[in-house]
């Protein structure tokens, strides 16, 4: 971190008067892998610590590509959502949202792990998968506001977000190159892209997906293993930037994904929708899953996973059986 990032954020928080009284920031890191916005830790001289996480008008980490700041007002919205609640309480503590910065302050859970380690081979603890099913079920019944169900729509998110989920990894010639990534995968991923009842199948969730359902369940979007963090307070879910209000089964199905993506134990899908508790309407779920492990596979949102070609060939098959809906 530069000195002139560091004495950004301090002035910022001076600024916002953000800082408790009395504290000068001793230090400004980066607070973890992160694309999308500026997330710093920000080191007080009280031995405490902030996480300061803005937004800009385009990814942090690819300055090239658009991105809607009004990001941080969905997130600091969400939180707004969540306060006092048990969905909440497992969440760091919304401090701060400053609207011309496009920046929220959060409570810092400390220098802890991600669940990003399970692409590694690392097992998901029944615990771990127990808290992420709570903490949705009780994500999904919670009572919203109708002054704030505008912002948490989070239409423009979604927008971006579309083009990466449905359109880029399906687009033919999309130049993106899967050799580099993993020999072989370029022709796997070209007889999906020319697949024309896989390519049917996926319109409409994508039409789900941009729809509006002001009477959905707030989701948290984005409900995969970067976004949880295991503290030793247990696990805590982080980043809700990508929220909506729309059908659960697009979390429930984003779980089933990343089990999957991370060759969890194949029994842990059904652990997670029996503690989950909830209906759902299981093909759904499948499709949102078979597309999300589609784009995790072929898009530009890759994952550290270090799997050969043939067991993404694998997968790649089963994602078009749970979108199709039929057996693999
Ligand atoms: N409240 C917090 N306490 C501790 N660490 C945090 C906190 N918030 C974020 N971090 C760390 O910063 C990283 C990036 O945060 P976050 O996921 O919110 O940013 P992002 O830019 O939206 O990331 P992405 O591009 O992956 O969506 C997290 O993975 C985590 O390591
Ligand atoms: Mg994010």
């Amino acid at each position: 971190m530069s000195q002139q990032n560091r004495s950004e954020a301090s002035q910022l928080l001076r600024d916002l008067n953000w800082l408790p009284h009395g504290t000068k920031v001793v230090n400004v890191a980066i607070a973890g892998a992160g694309n999308m916005n500026l997330v710093e830790r920000v080191s007080l001289d009280n031995g405490t610590s902030l996480i300061l996480k803005r937004a800009q008008g385009w990814v942090e980490k690819y300055p090239h590509i658009p991105a809607p700041v009004g990001r941080a007002a969905v997130e600091a919205a969400f939180y707004a959502a969540v306060a006092g609640s048990s969905v909440g309480a497992k969440m760091p503590t919304h401090l701060g949202f400053d609207e011309r910065n496009a920046a929220n302050l959060l409570q810092d859970l400390g220098e802890c792990t991600d669940g990003m380690t399970a692409y590694a081979g690392t097992k998901i603890t029944d615990g771990e998968l127990d808290a992420v099913a709570d903490w949705a079920a009780g994500l999904h019944v919670l009572p919203l506001a109708g002054s704030i169900k505008n912002t948490l729509n989070n239409r423009a998110m979604r927008e971006l977000n579309a083009v990466h989920i449905f359109d880029f990894p399906l687009a033919v010639d999309n130049g993106f190159d899967l050799e580099e990534i993993t020999p072989g995968l370029q022709a796997a991923a070209n007889v999906l892209q020319t697949d024309r009842d896989f390519i049917a199948a996926v319109q409409p969730i994508k039409a789900l997906y941009l729809g509006d359902a002001p009477d959905g369940v707030l989701l948290h979007g984005d409900l995969y293993p970067g976004s949880w963090l295991n503290t030793s307070q247990g696990l805590f879910m982080i980043d809700p930037e990508f929220c909506w209000l729309g059908p659960r089964e697009w979390d429930v199905g984003m779980v089933l994904a990343h089990l999957r993506l991370s060759q969890q134990p194949a029994q842990q899908s059904a652990r997670f929708i029996r503690r989950y508790g909830q209906p759902i309407d299981r093909a759904l779920a499948n499709k949102v899953a078979g597309i999300e492990i589609m784009r995790r596979l072929l898009g530009v949102a890759q994952l550290p996973i270090s799997m050969d070609c043939s067991a993404k060939i694998t997968l790649l098959h089963e994602a078009r059986a749970l979108v199709l809906g039929i057996s693999p």
